[in-house]
């Protein structure tokens, strides 16, 4: 049975990639910092085993990783979801925005995948996926610090995968566009114009269930009427 550990996995994208890869069967590990949000997803699905943990914290990770192998053995398929999203804009955010959004998007990613890969290594075999988004193969006007962190994880993705091709490891960077989950709380769009979160993680079951000898390397996704812009709110004509 794959061992497949999902950070940020209480709600939204993280919570339906954690759901699809339970419904096929798989040994999921799913973490968050909140316990609320992970007794609901125990609740729902009690196989599910969830581990309290701020990837922020680098002790934390540390123990996370050293956890969950110790209870499951080798991870099969890291998926590094876990993040957050501050609007705002270089020359107007605050100055330690930048730190913030690296600490919440890329470096609990980065550690997380360093202590797992040596197994994955050993094993030659193994798969890190990594949630990236649009936001990190394109500039949008309040993309910030966020875009950049972003744009950081998509390199990150990149260059792991080149180190890995020697090794069997594959890794695919994930980058959807809106997607409707609680980023989006109060912003008046009706719900049609955003992707499902279930579609993507159909696309992360999708890039993992192929068979070894091939990468799905960017999987790019947007809602079927593009990018939300200034249309979706009346400010210009459609
Ligand atoms: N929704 C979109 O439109 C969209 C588009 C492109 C990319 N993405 C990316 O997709 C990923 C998921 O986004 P989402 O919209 O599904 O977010 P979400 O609904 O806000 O869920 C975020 C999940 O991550 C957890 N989390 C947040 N910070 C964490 C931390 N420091 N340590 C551990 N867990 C943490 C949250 O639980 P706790 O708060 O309890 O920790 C929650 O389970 C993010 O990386 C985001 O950047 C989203």
């Amino acid at each position: 049975m794959s061992v497949v550990l999902v950070t940020g996995a209480s709600r939204g994208i993280g919570r339906a990639i954690a759901v699809r890869f339970v419904r096929e069967g798989c040994s999921v590990v799913a973490c968050a910092r909140g316990e609320a949000g992970l007794a609901e997803l125990k609740a729902d699905f009690p196989h599910v085993d969830c581990m309290p943990c701020d990837m922020r914290d680098g002790a934390a990770v540390d123990a996370l990783a050293r956890d969950v192998q110790a209870r499951h053995g080798a991870v099969d398929l890291l998926v590094n979801n876990a993040g957050a999203y501050r609007p705002g804009q270089i020359a107007s955010e605050d100055d330690d925005a930048l730190l913030d959004m690296l600490q919440a998007n890329l470096f609990g990613a980065y550690r997380l995948t360093k202590r797992v890969l040596p197994a994955m290594v050993a094993r030659r075999s193994g798969m890190v996926l990594n949630v990236c988004s649009t936001a990190s193969i394109a500039a949008y006007p309040n993309g910030g610090s966020y875009s950049i962190a972003k744009h950081a994880l998509h390199g990150f993705s990149r260059n792991l995968r080149e180190e890995m091709k020697p090794h069997g490891v594959r890794v695919v960077a994930l980058l959807p566009g809106a997607t409707l989950t609680a980023s989006w709380e109060g912003v008046p769009l009706p719900p049609e114009r955003l992707m499902r979160a279930e579609d993507v993680a159909e696309m992360a079951w999708a890039a993992w269930s192929m068979s070894a000898r091939t990468v799905v390397e960017d999987i790019v996704m947007r809602p079927q009427r593009g990018d939300i812009g200034d249309a979706d709110f009346g400010d210009v004509p459609a």
